[in-house]
């Protein structure tokens, strides 16, 4: 049974603020994971959170179990230690049916509640580990006087959430989005690779042999995560919600790293986790919209004011439907201006 429409925006408990009908407009094209329970991270955290769009706290995997109540207080310390501007504070909890998850909400939201906006949840499996926090979290907005909705980001990192993704995107109006989380997934369904994201060279196909059957034949290698992307972001757009790549895990491999975050942006995707500054900087050219598909997309725009009807540019048809794909990359390339002022020269805002 699905909650009536009026139910469904209803806060959750008494005095928690009212679940947002639209999602806030942020510039998100990196979400960079910190390890919070380190002292020299947290020391440089004020000089970090103007280069990121997202700053998240990381509570879960690759943090040591016996740093795990460690990373809880760093990241509450840099939490109110900080003052984050247009940036976003998030946190990723502990999963779900660790022993570490309770404490993480509860304490996490009675201290900096007011400055946390996403929880990112790992290994969502279906809507019920979406309502679970969903109304924890409401108990204690109401509890703590929280103003504005925290929201949810589920990692996709299981083979039953991609199986459930389209129902776990519309389980709540707390969701802001979901990340791929090739690592746990790939394990998850036992995909024989130890790769974290990425593609894989033995993931192939083979040309057919040509005339000369001792002439090479050419190989080409495929993208492992295009189907669970693909996957995603129709579910997250149907639902009004963000898609977002995960992390790429080798860190040295930039051109590597550059090739898979734009396929998931060319995909729909709007960022992608950094999980050291050198991918911060790749996924803000990347995530950023291409000045020069900017500048097609205004003419596009200012060539049809009313967005309907048809028009040559450059040889190219534009008629009602490219009109909204380029609305899609001016719109993107507005909010990007608005936030960096490096882009709003480039794009000529
Ligand atoms: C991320 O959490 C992953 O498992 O890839
Ligand atoms: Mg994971």
């Amino acid at each position: 049974m699905n909650k009536s429409p009026r139910k469904f925006y209803e806060p959750l408990a008494i005095g928690a603020p009212a679940p947002f009908r639209e999602l806030p407009v942020r510039v998100e094209r990196m979400i960079h994971f910190v390890p919070p329970h380190l002292e020299k991270v947290r020391a440089k955290m004020a000089d970090m959170i103007p280069t990121a769009d997202v700053i998240l706290g990381n509570l879960e995997d690759a943090i040591p179990a016996d740093a795990k109540e460690a990373a809880r207080k760093g990241f509450i310390e840099m939490g109110l230690a900080n003052d984050f501007g247009s940036t976003g504070l998030w946190t990723r909890v502990n999963c779900l049916n660790s022993p570490w998850l309770l404490d993480d909400v509860t304490e996490i939201v009675a201290a900096i509640g007011n400055k946390l906006d996403v929880i990112m949840l790992p290994k969502v499996e279906g809507v019920w580990d979406i309502h679970y926090l969903d109304q924890l979290l409401a108990q204690l907005e109401a509890k703590h006087g929280v103003k504005k909705p925290i929201m949810i980001h589920a990692i996709l990192e299981t083979a039953e959430g991609v199986k459930n993704v389209e129902e776990i995107a519309l389980a709540s109006p707390r969701m802001h989005g979901m990340s791929l989380g090739p690592a746990d997934l790939a394990a998850s369904r036992a995909m024989k690779t130890t790769r974290v994201g990425g593609g894989h060279p033995e993931y192939k196909v083979l040309a057919d042999p040509g005339a000369d059957p001792a002439s090479a034949r050419a190989v080409y290698q495929q993208d492992l995560w295009h189907y669970t992307i693909a996957k995603m972001v129709d579910a997250c757009a149907s639902a009004g919600i963000k898609a977002f790549y995960g992390p790429f895990g080798d860190i040295a491999d930039l051109a590597a790293c550059e090739v898979q975050f734009r396929n998931a942006f060319l995909m729909g995707c709007a960022g992608a986790w950094s999980l050291h500054p050198n991918q911060i900087a790749l996924a803000k050219k990347v995530f950023s919209p291409d000045p020069k598909e900017v500048a097609f997309a205004k003419k596009i725009l200012e060539a049809m004011p009313d967005g309907s009807g048809v028009a040559m540019i450059d040889g190219k048809m534009q008629d009602d439907a490219t009109w909204k794909q380029a609305k899609v990359i001016v719109d993107l390339a507005r909010q990007v201006a608005a936030k960096d002022p490096a882009y709003a020269a480039l794009y000529g805002f």
